[in-house]
C-alpha cells in the first residue's frame, strides 16, 4: 500500500485557510471543518450506541474539528427508538462516553435542539404534533396542536434543562435547528404562524421562541457553551421565509449578539423538501450567493456555509471569498470520514466523494441505520482511511464485469493481496453507472468508479478491457474464486407482442440513450418512455431527450413517477420533469394496438381500461424491471469454481446495493 500518511505542514499546505484553527465561545477548533447535523438512526432504545460513538469519533479522528449530531430527545415527548434521550438520567453514561471520546480525539461535539412540529416525511398524518397555529403541513396535511404560551414556556424550560445536562456530560454546545420547516421555522414563517399573541405577527414576535431558547440556554450553560443558530435562508414557500425575510431575521438575531455562529439551510416540506439536501442535479456550493448575502448581514458573527461542498478546494475558496468562517458538510463527511485528514496530506485523489444521490436520506427516512452509496463502511469502527486487511491465503480471483460492483470487489480483493484479473466487455470501466453519469446533472456518479479505479491501480488489479469472456476463458485462468458482476438487462415489456422484441425495432432505454449520446442530433416528433423504473436515471434520460425531440412523454402504469427514489429526490425529479414540460401519463401502459410505423402509440388506463393515443411518435423506448445476467454462474459452479454473485447480477437494485455487494465480496475472499 502506498498511501502517504504523514501530514504535510506549513507552506506545503494546499488548503491553509481550511486547516487553520478557529475559536467559538472560547473553545479552540483545530480547523474549519464541521460535520453538519445528520440523522444517523444509530441510536437504539433511545440510547447512545457504540456505532453512534464510532461514527462521530471517526469523523473527528479523520480531521473534522467539530461534529453536530442529529437532534436528541431533549424533552420527554420527543423520545423514540433512535432519538437519544437527554431529558432523563438513564442515558448519561452513553452521552459522557461519546463526549469524552470526542475530546480525546481533539474535537468538539454539539447536538441539535429541534422539534419537527407538524412536519412529517412519512405518508399520512401525525397523531401528535405541536405548532404555532392550526395550519396544515404541506406534505402530510397534519394540523398541529397550537401551543399555548404555557406550553411554549415549558418547552423552553425543558430545552434549557437538557442543555445543562449535555454540558455536564461534556458536550461543547448546541445548535438550534431553526430551518427545514421544523417547529422553530414554523414559528418564524408568516405562512405557518398566524398567532396574534407575543409569538406571532411582527418579526420580533415570530423570532421570540428562538430568542427565549437562546436566553434560557445561555442562562443554564453560560457563555463558554457554543450556541449555533441554523436559520432558513430561503424556504421556497410563497409567503414564507424568503431571502429578504431571512436577512431581516438574521439581522435581528445578530443585533442580540448571543449566538456563536449562524448557518442557513433552505427549503421547507413537500414542494421544497429537495432544497434541504440539493442532489446531484443542483450545482456545487448550491446556495453560496445567498449564504454570502446572509453572512454579510450577520454583524461579524461567524457563519458556516453548507450545501454540496464536496472538495477541499471548495472549502478553501469559500473561506477565501468570505462566504463563511466554517465549512459545514454532512453527506461529504458521511462518504469519507477522513476528508480533512486527506486534505491535510494533499491526498485529494484518495477522497471518496459524495455522489449527492440522497440514498442516505432515503435509508434514514425508512428508519434504517444510515448508509452511503459510496462508503460501504459507513458507521463501522475502522472507517477512517480504511485499507483492507491482508488475506490469510492468497488466491487467484477473476472478476467478470467492470461496473461498480465488480470494481469494488476487485480493488478490495486485490488490496487484500489476491491476484485479481477483471474482465470488462466495455473498454471503459464503470458499467451502467458510467452511462448514467453522462446524462444531464449526473456527472457526480463518476466519483464512484473514479475512486475505485484509483484504488484498483494502487492495489494492482489487472484489467482486461473490451474483452467479452465466456466460461472457458475464465476457467483458463484457473481461478480459486470468480466474482460475477455481470449486471442486468431491462426486461421486455410483456404487454407488447413478443414478436416485436424478436424484430428488434424497439430498444430499451439504455440502448437508446447510448445511441443518442453517440449521435446527439435534434429530431422532430415525440419520444415516449415507458417508465416501469421509478428511478432517477430514467428521468435524467427523459431530460436528455427533451433537448432532442419536440416532446417527451413518460408513460407509467404507476400512480406517480419517481416513486423508487427517496422523497427528497422525488421532489427534485418533479422539479425537473414538470419544470422542463415533460408530459406525464399516469396509470397507463402501451398496448399491442400501437402502430409505431404510423407514429401512433395506443395506451390503456390500467384501472378502467380506457384507451388513448399519442401521435407523432418518433421514438418509443422502455425502462423496465431488470433481469440478472447470470448465464455463467451454472457452468462455472459445475466446473467446481467458487462463485460470488454481486450487484444487479445477484438481484437488480440500486447503486448502494452494488457497492455494498462488491465490498462484502472483496472482503470475504
Ligand atoms: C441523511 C441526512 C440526514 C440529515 N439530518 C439532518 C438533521 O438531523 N438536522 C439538520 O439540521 N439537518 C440534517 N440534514 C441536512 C444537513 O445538515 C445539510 O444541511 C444538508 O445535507 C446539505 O449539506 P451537505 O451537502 O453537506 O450534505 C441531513 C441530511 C442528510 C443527507
Amino acid at each position: 500500500m502506498n498511501v502517504q500518511r504523514q501530514p504535510v505542514t506549513g507552506a506545503e499546505l494546499e488548503y491553509p485557510r481550511l486547516l487553520s484553527p478557529f475559536t467559538l465561545a472560547g473553545k479552540r477548533l483545530k480547523n474549519r471543518i464541521v460535520h453538519a447535523a445528520m440523522s444517523t438512526r444509530y441510536g437504539r432504545n433511545g440510547e447512545v450506541t457504540q456505532r453512534f460513538v464510532d461514527y462521530h469519533v471517526n469523523r473527528i479522528k479523520g480531521g473534522t474539528a467539530m461534529t453536530i449530531t442529529e437532534p436528541m430527545a431533549l424533552r420527554r415527548g420527543q423520545a423514540s427508538d433512535t432519538r437519544m434521550r437527554v431529558w432523563d438520567q438513564d442515558n448519561m453514561d452513553g452521552l459522557k462516553r461519546l463526549a469524552e471520546a470526542i475530546q480525546a480525539a481533539d474535537g468538539h461535539i454539539l447536538t441539535q435542539i429541534q422539534d419537527p412540529g407538524r412536519g412529517n416525511h412519512k405518508p399520512g398524518r401525525k397523531m401528535k404534533a405541536l405548532g404555532p397555529s392550526p395550519l396544515p403541513d404541506d406534505w402530510s396535511w397534519t394540523i398541529p396542536h397550537a401551543m399555548s404560551t404555557g406550553e411554549i414556556r415549558q418547552m423552553v424550560d425543558d430545552f434549557a434543562l437538557s442543555a445543562r445536562k449535555l454540558k455536564a456530560a461534556g458536550f461543547s454546545g448546541l445548535e438550534i435547528s431553526g430551518g427545514h420547516g421544523h417547529i422553530f421555522h414554523q414559528f418564524l414563517s408568516p405562512w405557518s404562524n398566524i398567532r396574534e399573541d407575543a409569538y406571532g405577527g411582527a418579526l420580533e414576535n415570530r423570532c421570540r421562541l428562538i430568542q427565549d431558547v437562546i436566553e434560557a440556554v445561555r442562562a443554564s450553560c453560560g457563555s463558554d457553551f457554543i450556541l449555533g443558530l441554523r436559520l432558513p435562508g430561503d424556504d421556497g414557500i410563497p409567503g414564507g421565509v424568503d431571502p429578504d425575510e431571512s436577512e431581516r431575521i438574521t439581522r435581528y438575531f445578530a443585533a442580540k449578539s448571543q449566538v456563536d455562529y449562524f448557518c442557513w439551510v433552505q427549503g421547507s416540506h413537500a414542494r421544497t423538501l429537495d432544497m434541504h439536501l440539493p442532489d446531484m442535479h443542483w450545482e456545487r456550493g448550491t446556495f453560496f450567493p445567498l449564504i454570502k448575502r446572509l453572512h454579510d448581514a450577520a454583524n461579524g458573527i461567524p457563519c458556516g456555509a453548507v450545501g454540496r461542498i464536496l472538495e477541499p478546494a471548495q472549502g478553501e475558496a469559500l473561506l477565501r471569498d468570505g462566504i463563511g468562517e466554517l465549512v459545514m458538510m454532512s453527506r461529504t463527511l458521511l462518504t469519507d470520514p477522513a476528508w480533512g485528514l486527506k486534505a491535510a496530506q494533499n491526498r485529494d485523489n484518495d477522497i471518496r466523494k459524495c455522489v449527492s444521490c440522497n440514498n442516505c436520506w432515503g435509508v434514514i427516512n425508512l428508519e434504517q441505520p444510515l448508509m452511503c452509496d459510496n462508503n460501504p463502511r459507513a458507521g463501522l469502527p475502522d472507517e477512517v482511511d480504511w485499507w483492507p486487511k491482508p488475506a490469510a491465503k492468497k488466491q487467484r480471483v477473476v472478476v467478470v464485469g467492470g461496473g461498480i460492483a465488480g470494481l469494488e470487489a476487485a480493488w478490495v480483493a486485490a488490496a487484500r493481496g489476491h491476484a485479481v484479473t477483471l474482465f470488462s466487455a466495455s473498454s471503459e470501466l464503470g458499467g451502467k453507472t458510467r452511462l448514467n453519469a453522462l446524462l444531464p446533472g449526473c456527472d457526480p456518479l463518476s466519483s464512484i468508479y473514479d475512486f475505485q479505479q484509483v484504488m484498483a491501480k494502487k492495489a494492482g488489479v489487472k484489467f482486461e478491457l473490451g474483452v467479452t469472456v465466456g466460461v472457458d476463458e475464465v476457467l483458463a485462468l484457473a481461478p480459486d474464486a470468480v466474482v460475477l458482476a455481470t449486471g442486468s438487462t431491462m426486461a421486455w415489456p410483456t404487454m407488447l407482442p413478443k414478436a416485436w422484441q424478436d424484430e428488434g425495432f424497439l430498444l430499451d432505454l439504455r440502448a437508446i440513450t447510448q445511441e443518442l449520446l453517440l449521435h446527439p442530433v435534434k429530431q422532430p416528433g415525440t419520444a415516449v418512455i415507458l417508465d416501469m423504473d421509478g428511478m432517477d436515471g430514467t428521468y435524467s434520460a427523459a431530460e436528455f431527450m427533451r433537448d432532442k425531440f419536440d416532446r417527451v412523454v413518460l408513460l407509467t402504469p404507476r400512480e406517480a413517477i419517481g416513486r423508487d427514489e427517496p422523497l427528497v429526490r422525488q421532489q427534485s425529479v418533479y422539479r425537473r420533469i414538470y419544470g422542463k414540460r415533460i408530459d406525464v401519463q399516469l396509470l397507463s401502459e402501451p398496448t399491442a394496438k400501437s402502430r409505431f410505423e404510423d407514429g401512433v402509440l395506443v395506451y390503456r388506463n390500467v384501472i378502467n381500461g380506457d384507451e388513448g393515443e399519442i401521435g407523432d411518435v418518433a421514438l418509443f423506448t422502455y425502462a423496465t424491471p431488470r433481469r440478472p445476467n447470470l448465464e455463467m454462474q451454472g457452468p462455472l459452479e459445475a466446473a467446481g469454481v467458487t462463485v460470488h454473485v454481486v450487484g444487479d447480477a445477484y438481484m437488480p437494485r440500486n447503486v448502494m446495493a452494488a457497492t455494498q455487494d462488491g465490498h462484502v465480496a472483496g472482503n470475504a475472499l
